[in-house]
């Protein structure tokens, strides 16, 4: 069943990294969380770094339960293991896998391509969004920060952007102002009404110094450079 094999690869393949990391007294271990460890009981607007966590999907309980074995490893073994909440990651150099942030990767090639774009998303649906270069800048710069500044071993918030696929299809106009956009939600909407719109990453910009190099306008000139 596809659930159990999710539950299977992200928490047992992290269980079995956290011990050899014990065993083997390995130096640092980073865990890739996500904003899918928020849930429908999570505020919504700039979500804080501790709040509560009811994720509805199986990944999301894969990795919230994954944070707080990280936690658990630091605390009793000692295992240096940092994380991150990622956001939506959007990049040019792959392609989009279905995931429910996966429209802002979609929209670009879509636009270029075609010149116009159906949106899985409402309109109105405001999520979380990271360029592939920033998340690879806050990968790099946790794990290299020294140990006594980092103050989160579960997952640190994580935060560049937040927008709806009726704004990133208007900065697209911008640069390609025949671009249309039209909207068919399927199930990721309810997923996506499940996460979070902006998220609080105070403790990652005082602890290792966190600051983002692009917004929803440096990226898109990026993204469309890139992909024509
Ligand atoms: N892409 C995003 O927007 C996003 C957002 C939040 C968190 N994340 C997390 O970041 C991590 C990387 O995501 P991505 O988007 O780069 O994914 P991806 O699909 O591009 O890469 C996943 C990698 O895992 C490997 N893999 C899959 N099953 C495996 C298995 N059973 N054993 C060993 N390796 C296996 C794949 O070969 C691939 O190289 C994931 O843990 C994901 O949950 C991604």
């Amino acid at each position: 069943m596809e659930s159990i094999k999710t539950w299977n690869i992200n928490l047992n393949g992290l269980l079995a990294i956290l011990e050899l990391a014990r065993e083997k007294e390995m130096d640092k271990i980073f865990f890739p969380s996500t904003i899918a460890v928020f849930g429908k009981t999570t505020p919504r607007i700039n979500t804080p770094q501790d709040v509560p966590l009811l994720p509805t999907t199986v990944y999301g309980m894969s990795k919230s339960t994954g944070e707080l074995w990280c936690n658990y490893y630091f605390q009793r073994y000692g295992v240096d293991v940092r994380s991150l909440r990622y956001p939506g990651i959007i990049g040019w150099q792959s392609l989009p896998a279905g995931g429910t942030t996966d429209y802002a990767v979609e929209i670009y090639h879509e636009a270029l391509k075609n010149g116009k774009y159906e949106c899985f998303l409402a309109e109105n649906t405001r999520l979380p969004m990271m360029y592939m270069d920033d998340a690879i800048k806050a990968t790099i710069d946790l794990m290299s920060a020294p140990k006594e500044d980092i103050h989160v071993r579960y997952g640190y918030n994580l935060a560049a952007m937040s927008f709806s696929p009726a704004e990133i299809a208007q900065e697209i106009k911008k640069h390609i102002p025949n671009f249309e956009i039209t909207y068919k939600p399927d199930f990721r909407q309810d997923i996506a009404a499940s996460w979070t719109e902006s998220i609080d990453d105070s403790k990652a910009r005082s602890d290792w110094k966190w600051k983002p190099d692009f917004d929803l306008e440096k990226m898109t000139i990026d993204m469309l450079s890139h992909l024509s």
